[in-house]
């Protein structure tokens, strides 16, 4: 099942919350530096023994002060307008997310928007690339949360959510 919820997503009580990072897996702002900050130092630390993550990818760490248990942090496409392959990577974050997540033995994972802040994708676009993906998934998982930060994110996703029923 796919759920759309207005949400930090720092505060779901899910087996796997996926995080924007970026390829350094160092921290942020945004959505990462929440997590960061939620979760405590432990969660730097274990994203520096990782070593870092190709765009497009997803890495795992566990929540530390989470709720969540893990994390999987994806690194987006940054938007340079369409043409430089933004979809197919979008496409792979979350795809990559959600392989790595089933294969944890994860039953609920929860999603920012990917891309749609710092990294400058259309909300749209990247709307209806990752429940695309996430339809594909849906039945192997009790859930899959689209955590949207705003009103206007969560109209986004429930438009396209029921435009694609
Ligand atoms: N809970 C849920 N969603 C959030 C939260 C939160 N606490 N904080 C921000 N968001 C939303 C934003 O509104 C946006 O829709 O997450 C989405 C992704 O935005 P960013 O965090 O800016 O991620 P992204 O566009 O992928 O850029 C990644 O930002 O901070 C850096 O380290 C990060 O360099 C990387 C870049």
């Amino acid at each position: 099942m796919i759920k759309v919820i207005r949400a930090d997503i720092t505060g779901l009580s899910c087996d796997v919350i996926v995080n924007a990072a970026n390829q350094a897996l160092r921290g942020g702002g945004g959505v990462d530096g929440a997590i960061h900050r939620a979760a405590g130092p432990k969660l730097l630390e274990a994203c520096r023994k990782i070593g870092g993550c190709p765009t497009g990818e997803a890495r795992i760490t566990p929540g530390f002060k989470l709720a969540a248990k893990w994390v999987i942090h994806t690194v987006g496409p940054v938007w340079h307008g369409g043409d430089h392959g933004e979809a197919a990577l979008l496409a792979s974050c979350y795809r990559n997310s959600l392989e790595l997540a089933l294969h944890q033995g994860a039953r609920t994972v929860a999603f920012p928007g990917i891309s749609t802040g710092v990294y400058g994708y259309p909300k749209e676009q990247a709307c209806r690339i990752a429940l695309g993906i996430m339809r594909e998934y849906e039945d192997r998982f009790d859930g899959i949360i689209c955590c949207c930060f705003s009103d206007e994110d969560k109209r986004i996703y429930d438009e396209t959510l029921s435009a694609t029923d």
